[in-house]
C-alpha cells in the first residue's frame, strides 16, 4: 500500500516539525513529503534541509492571491496537511481539496486563549498573565476560523506559582512533542484500517 503523504506547514523554529518528522522516520505507511513554509527566515527551512525533505516557501500574495500552493500539494500526491506553528488562515481552495483532513496544533487548552493573533508566546503571556492555574494542548481539525474546528485531542499541564511565560511554553512544548505525534499516528493509521 501506498505510504500515507504529509505536508507540514509551519512558521517559525520548527521543532515540532522535526519531532514530527523524526518520529515517522522509518514508518512504511507514512511519508512526511513536504515542508511549507510562509517566513523566508523561518528556522524550520533550515530543519528541512538537515532532514532531507523537499520544502516550499511562498508569501502572502502566492498564498491567497494564487493556487500555487494547492496545485504543489496536489502534485506531490499530498493526503494530510499538518500545521505545527503555522501562523495564517488556510485558504478555502486547500480546505475544500483537504476536507477533515488538515490537523493544527495549538498550544492552549481552546477554546480559551485562541483566535486571531494567538500564537506561540503570547498564548503563553496571556495564560500567565490570566492567573490560571492550567494550561495544555488542543489537537483539532482546521476550519475556515482560526482555532475553532472540531478538537481530536486535548492535554493538560499544571501551572505553579512563580511560572513565567517561558517556563510554560517549555512544558508545553513537552506535552506538544510527546503527543503530536502519536495523534496523528492514529488518525493516519485509523484512515489506513479503514480502506
Ligand atoms: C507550538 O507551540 C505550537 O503549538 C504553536 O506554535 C509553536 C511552534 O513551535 N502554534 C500556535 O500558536 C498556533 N496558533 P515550533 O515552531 O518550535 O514547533
Amino acid at each position: 500500500m501506498n505510504p500515507k503523504r504529509i505536508a507540514i506547514f509551519a512558521s517559525g523554529n520548527g521543532s515540532n516539525a522535526q519531532r514530527i518528522a523524526e518520529y515517522f522516520t522509518g514508518f512504511s505507511s507514512v511519508e512526511i513529503s513536504a515542508i511549507y513554509c510562509n517566513n523566508k527566515n523561518a528556522f524550520v527551512l533550515e530543519r528541512a534541509k538537515a532532514l532531507n525533505i523537499p520544502s516550499m516557501l511562498f508569501d502572502k500574495d502566492t498564498f491567497y492571491n494564487s493556487n500555487s500552493v494547492l496545485l504543489d500539494l496536489k502534485q506531490k500526491g499530498i493526503d494530510w496537511i499538518v500545521l505545527a506553528g503555522f501562523l495564517w488562515l488556510i485558504p478555502a481552495d486547500i480546505l475544500k481539496a483537504f476536507p477533515q483532513r488538515i490537523i493544527n496544533i495549538h498550544p492552549a487548552l481552546l477554546p480559551a486563549y485562541g483566535g486571531k493573533g494567538m500564537y506561540g508566546m503570547k498564548v503563553h503571556e496571556s495564560v500567565i498573565a490570566s492567573g490560571e492555574t492550567e494550561s495544555g494542548i488542543t489537537i483539532h481539525f482546521v476550519n475556515e476560523n482560526y482555532d475553532e474546528g472540531d478538537i481530536v485531542f486535548q492535554a493538560r499541564c499544571a501551572i505553579n506559582k512563580g511560572d513565567t511565560a517561558e517556563m510554560l511554553a517549555a512544558k508545553i512544548h513537552g506535552l506538544e512533542y510527546e503527543h503530536f505525534p502519536l495523534v496523528l499516528e492514529k488518525l493516519f493509521t485509523e484512515e489506513v484500517v479503514g480502506y
